[in-house]
C-alpha cells in the first residue's frame, strides 16, 4: 500500500512540473487530488477554480462546500472518498477546458484512477463525464445512470456549481450520489461473497 502512495506522490510531483499545455503559465500551483487512498469512491470534477488554485486542493470553494454537504447527506463522508479534476491547472476566468488541455492532462487522471483503484467513479459535470467516457454526451441524458469507464462503474451527475445557480440540480446530485452509494454496497457484498476475508487479507 505504501508503494501506491509513493507512486501517487511521485505522480503529484510530476504534475507539479507539467508544462504540457499553456495553462501552467497562469497557475498559482497545480491541484492534484485529495482524499483516501485507496478509496472505493472517486469523484472527478472539471478543473480548479480560483480558490482551488490558491489552496492547491480540489473543491474547496462554494461548489466544494455544497459537494461536501451533499456527500454527507448521501451517507458518504468526504474524508472517505478521493477527489480529483480532469485538469490540474485553473483555466483563465474558469472557462471550459479546451479539448487539447483535456488530451494533455487526461493521462494523469487515468493513472490516478489506477492508483486510487475505486470501485465507483462519479463524474461531476459534463466535462468530467466526456473525458471519462471518451465520447461526447449530454449530461442531462446520462446523469443518474450506471455507466462504465476505465473498467469501473461510472455515475455521471451535474456539476455542483449548477446547483449553486439554483437550477434544482442539488436534488439530482443527491439522488445520483445515493445511486453511487448503492453501487458501492452492491459491489462490497459481491466481493465478500466471492472472496472470503482470508483471501483478501482482511482480518
Ligand atoms: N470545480 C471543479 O470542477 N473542480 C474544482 O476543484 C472546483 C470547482
Amino acid at each position: 500500500m505504501n508503494q501506491v502512495r509513493e507512486r501517487l506522490e511521485s505522480l503529484r510531483r510530476e504534475v507539479g512540473r507539467c508544462r504540457k499545455c499553456p495553462l501552467w503559465q497562469g497557475r498559482t500551483q497545480t491541484v492534484f487530488g485529495v482524499g483516501r487512498v485507496p478509496a472505493d469512491l472517486m469523484l472527478v470534477g472539471e478543473a480548479p477554480g480560483f480558490h482551488e488554485d490558491r489552496m492547491g486542493e480540489p473543491f474547496v470553494g462554494a461548489a466544494g462546500q455544497l459537494l461536501t454537504r451533499l456527500l454527507a447527506e448521501a451517507g458518504l463522508p468526504r474524508t472517505e472518498v478521493y477527489i480529483a479534476n480532469v485538469l490540474k491547472c485553473r483555466p483563465p476566468g474558469n472557462r471550459d477546458p479546451l479539448p487539447e488541455e483535456v488530451e494533455a492532462c487526461l493521462p494523469y487522471l487515468k493513472e490516478q484512477v489506477e492508483l486510487v483503484n475505486p470501485r465507483v467513479l462519479v463524474a461531476l459535470g459534463v466535462h468530467a463525464a466526456r473525458a471519462l467516457l471518451g465520447r461526447p454526451v449530454s449530461i442531462s441524458r446520462v446523469r443518474g445512470q450506471r455507466l462504465e469507464a476505465l473498467g469501473r462503474a461510472l455515475v455521471p451527475t451535474y456539476h455542483p456549481a449548477a446547483a449553486l445557480r439554483g437550477t434544482g440540480a442539488a436534488e439530482a446530485i443527491g439522488e445520483d450520489l445515493r445511486l453511487a452509494r448503492g453501487l458501492l454496497e452492491e459491489t462490497r457484498k459481491a466481493v465478500s461473497v466471492l472472496d472470503p476475508p482470508e483471501q483478501l487479507g482482511l482480518f
